[in-house]
């Protein structure tokens, strides 16, 4: 899989990837990671990316060439599934949609900063608009960050057996269970027994059990939809 990220702050996405798992996956060519510069897509000295908004009002906008270009660009090289902006107008990114989109081949996210971007290229150029929650940040960069991060780990390959993302929370609609490390005792609290016995029916079944407890008290929310909707 390749992820194409258009951002005006480059700076922002350098060592989320250069870093753990999706440095280890691009390594493995599993996956690709290629960050996009927008001012390099600017026509002035000054290589500007943004303008202040017509009706006024505060923050600036980013302006519809250099993503135009830069898209029509990348457009050029190769076919993408999902041409995506990071706005927190989109809709809310999940664990479902993770699963969706790393099953693509070919991704392109647009990183919306300032006060936003100008409405063509959502117009023209946009398949689909990403929120990762209802707050807002400076920019989509994070976002993007955080979306690259739950679909890579997704792709066959980019974690090995032990790490399989199969178990995750939330994959079957559940938050986790709790884990524990060595030692068997610190500072007089007690790794729970059953962990310690080797019954690997016990062990599962206490799992499960906390699983469904821990969603119920903090996440109820969870036990009355459907994780495969
Ligand atoms: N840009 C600013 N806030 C955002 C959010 N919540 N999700 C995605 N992109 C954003």
């Amino acid at each position: 899989m390749r992820i194409d990220i258009v951002t005006g702050l480059p700076k922002l996405l350098e060592s989320p990837f250069e870093e753990s798992i999706l440095k280890r996956g691009q390594e493995k060519e599993k996956i690709q990671l290629v960050v996009h510069d927008l001012r390099e897509y600017a026509h002035d000295k000054h290589k500007t990316i943004d303008d202040t908004p017509y009706g006024g009002g505060a923050g600036m906008v980013l302006k519809p060439e250099p993503i135009f270009e830069c898209v029509e660009q990348l457009c050029r090289e190769r076919a993408y599934d999902e041409i995506i902006l990071l706005s927190p107008g989109g809709e809310k990114f999940d664990q479902r949609l993770a699963n969706d989109l790393s099953l693509k081949t070919n991704l392109l996210l647009i990183c919306g900063h300032y006060k936003g971007v100008d409405e063509r290229v959502r117009e023209a150029l946009v398949t689909r608009e990403i929120s990762i929650g209802d707050y807002v940040l400076t920019g989509g960069e994070l976002a993007a960050a955080v979306l690259v991060d739950s679909i890579a780990r997704l792709v066959p390959g980019v974690l090995n057996d032990s790490e399989s993302a199969l178990s995750d929370s939330f994959q079957d609609g559940l938050l986790g269970w709790p884990e524990y490390t060595r030692p068997p005792e610190y500072r007089g609290k007690k790794v729970p027994e059953v962990l310690l016995s080797g019954d690997h029916a016990d062990i599962q079944e206490w799992r499960e059990r906390q699983r469904l407890e821990r969603t119920k008290t903090r996440r109820s929310d969870l036990l009355n939809t459907d994780p495969f909707r």
